[in-house]
């Protein structure tokens, strides 16, 4: 049998069919992408991922020592103010996508790491499968002394959950997975997704209709106590204003892709928010989680660091934090935690903050990774 033969008999067909097991898998199991990342987030570190090898297993974060207690919260600590009152702390602390963000012991260990270090705002996701363990931390950290009320736990609900009833169904279980009373916000994952299988798909609602279910059940989820502040990730301003057009609750926050090299449609969302009183959560602050090492040879960047003698890392959040966002580094590793959350001891200069915002317009941008959000569904 030629080559050809094999190739084009054999293995090509055996691809063929794992690929459109692989798409039937994806667009039938709603926490498929979950599944998904929770693989290669781990693979990518060259880690096995503890979804199909067990929790505990992986090295990367520290136990926390038995007699340690909450450390002061940091110094000249900033807040995002939401339409609800609540402060949400600027320097939080992100659980996706970095390999220790699958291990739950791990994940436990790093908030109570962080809640103890000072830190008090936490980004969640329901897709990124690890409620139960930050509950875990949460619960262990307020056993040490952490107050629940300054603690800051944010979740998000999944494209593929969308949908009035759904919706309900859904958000009030994660008050049993995480242990929690209440949820401090809930965010609507994004616009829509790719494959997207939810309730509102089957029935053959369009995206905005189901998006609007969506926040209708959202709004009263909230009116009930399950969560106190909701809002919107990776967002266009249209799909946020058909939510304001509802006049249910307000968008308390849009989370969404925010550093230096973000094209200038970002600013677009970036100033829509501003303008309509919601605040903003930037996620890839330090250029993306695969390149955040290519942010620290960017000569600006690289000299900014040496002026004001920090890491390129610290510089990176404090110019978004003065920007006037949140950001959410995620981290295992309680020393990155501690830098983080020292960024409030920084100050840019004005001048410096307009030299890094024009690396937008410079070639090096194109180099850093961009998911336009009108990608996510129309
Ligand atoms: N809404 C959305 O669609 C969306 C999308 C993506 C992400 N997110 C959220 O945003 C968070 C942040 O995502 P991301 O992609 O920016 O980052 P990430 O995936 O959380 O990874 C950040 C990386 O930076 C490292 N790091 C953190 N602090 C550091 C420091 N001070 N110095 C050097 N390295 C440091 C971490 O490594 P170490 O562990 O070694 O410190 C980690 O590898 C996620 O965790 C998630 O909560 C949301």
């Amino acid at each position: 049998m030629g080559i050809a033969s094999i190739v084009f008999g054999r293995i090509v067909p055996v691809l063929v069919l794992l690929v459109a097991i692989f798409l039937g898998w994806f667009a039938t199991v709603p926490m498929a992408p979950g599944i998904f990342f929770a693989i290669m987030g781990p693979a990518f570190e060259k880690k096995l991922p503890p979804v199909l090898f067990g929790h505990g297993k992986m090295k990367g974060t520290p136990p926390v020592p038995d007699d340690m207690m909450p450390e002061p919260r940091p110094a000249n600590e900033m807040f995002q103010i939401l339409p609800s009152g609540d402060k949400m702390p600027s320097s939080g602390i992100g659980m996706c996508c970095r390999g220790t963000a699958y291990d739950d012991v791990l994940v436990r260990r790093s908030v109570l790491w962080y809640l103890l270090l000072g830190g008090r705002h936490i980004d969640g996701a329901h897709v990124y499968l690890n409620h139960k363990a930050i509950g875990l931390g949460i619960k262990d950290a307020i056993e040490r002394g952490v107050p629940r009320e300054e603690i800051f736990f944010t979740t998000k609900i999944f494209p593929n959950f969308y949908g009035y009833n759904s919706t309900l169904e859904t958000v009030p279980k994660w008050l049993d997975e995480t242990g929690l009373e209440y949820i401090d916000m809930v965010l609507m994952h994004a616009p829509d997704l790719p494959l997207a299988r939810s309730e509102c798909k089957k029935a053959g609602i369009s995206n905005k209709q189901c998006r609007q279910d969506t926040w209708k059940a959202l709004s009263e989820l909230k009116e009930k106590g399950i969560m106190r502040n909701i809002g919107v990730s990776n967002f266009l301003p249209e799909q946020m204003k058909e939510l304001q057009d509802l006049n249910l609750e307000p968008i308390a926050n849009n989370q969404f892709q925010w550093n230096a090299f973000v094209p200038g449609e970002q600013q677009t969302i970036f100033d829509y928010c501003v303008e309509n009183n919601i605040s903003i959560t930037g996620y890839y602050s330090l250029g993306g989680s695969l390149q955040k090492a290519q942010a620290s040879t960017v000569e600006t960047l690289q000299l900014l660091a040496e002026k004001y003698e920090v890491s390129v890392s610290k510089l990176m959040l404090r110019w978004s934090i003065q920007r006037g966002t949140a950001v959410i580094p995620g981290t295992g590793n309680p020393k990155h935690m501690k830098e983080n959350l020292q960024v409030y001891e920084l100050e840019i200069s004005s001048e410096d903050i307009q030299a890094i915002n024009e690396l937008r317009d410079s070639e090096i941008a194109s180099k850093f990774m961009y998911i336009d959000p009108k990608n996510w569904g129309e």
